[in-house]
């Protein structure tokens, strides 16, 4: 099983990107994969999850933003290591909106770069804006699969034949690109209207909706704020729960649950 590199993209703002982002990288990390998660948002949220932004040295822009084009950094330049073992990070900070600016060249600059850490990692998660903008071609052009975070809210399916279609250009180009799936989130199980979202996802995109549902609760809202993921932060909740359930589920479908051994006796571990 090769590398899976895994865009979690909305352009909807506010469905749960970020958190599922750093959610999934740091439980990944902790059932042993090798796992390096990227935070392709200007808005650094992702980044949160684990460093403050005082923590941030070299980011993503510095490597995907030629300035000088002259200077190439590389990717590695900008990784940096967590407190989950087997998890580092690319960080980003709010520089990283000037890439919307590059020459449209620049939209496969990540996809190159990525070829030189393919076989350090199983999973590389790519956090991405709530924009259908040129930062959301490179990450779908160096991705192998897109995972859909969907809010359960009304008018959450808005916008989500836009990101389909943009899905389908994208693979013209790059036709190892797959939906992994659409994740149910920020459900809120007081109000009927989120049952009914969900039931409505499942009724329009059948078994690309993902059987896990990701609840509202209070200690994943609070976990960025101490620069942790819920893992970290409150391990014994709900929302760590429903993580390591939805986990459980993608890994089945990418088929993923042997690989990471494999990588282990590739790199000499035991
Ligand atoms: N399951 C949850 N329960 C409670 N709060 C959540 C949950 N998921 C996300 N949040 C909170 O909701 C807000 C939006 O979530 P998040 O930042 O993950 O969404 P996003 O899609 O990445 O947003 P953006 O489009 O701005 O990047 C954040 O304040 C986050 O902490
Ligand atoms: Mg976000």
């Amino acid at each position: 099983m090769g590398q899976k590199i895994i865009a979690i993209a909305n352009q909807k703002g506010g469905v749960g990107k970020s958190t599922t982002a750093a959610s999934i990288a740091a439980e990944l990390a902790l059932r042993g994969y090798e796992t390096l998660i990227i935070d392709c948002d200007p808005q650094a949220n992702a980044t949160s999850h684990f460093l403050a932004p005082s923590d941030v040295g070299t980011s993503v822009a510095e490597v995907l933003v030629e300035t000088d084009p002259r200077e190439k950094i590389p990717i590695k330049a900008a990784i940096v290591t967590t407190e989950v073992e087997h998890l580092d990070i690319v960080p980003s900070k709010l520089k990283f909106a000037k890439f919307e600016k590059e020459p449209s060249i620049a939209i496969t600059r990540l996809k190159t770069k990525l070829t030189t850490i393919r076989d350090i990692y199983d999973f590389v998660i790519i956090d991405t804006p709530p924009t259908l903008g040129q930062i959301l071609t490179a990450t779908l052009l160096a991705s192998t699969h897109m995972l859909i975070p969907v809010a359960a809210s009304p008018l959450a399916q808005d916008g989500l034949d836009d990101l389909l279609s943009t899905f389908d250009e994208i693979q013209a180009s790059n036709p190892d690109l797959k939906i992994v799936g659409i994740l149910c989130t920020l459900f809120d199980s007081r109000t009927s209207v989120a049952a009914e979202t969900c039931r409505q996802l499942q009724d329009r995109y059948t078994d690309k909706v993902f059987d896990t549902i990701i609840h509202r609760t209070v200690k994943l809202e609070e976990a960025p704020a101490f620069h942790k993921p819920i893992q970290l932060y409150a391990p014994n909740t709900r929302g760590a729960q429903q993580y390591s359930e939805f986990v459980e589920e993608m890994i089945e479908r990418l088929g993923m649950r042997q690989s990471k051994s494999k990588l282990r006796l590739a790199s000499g571990e035991n």
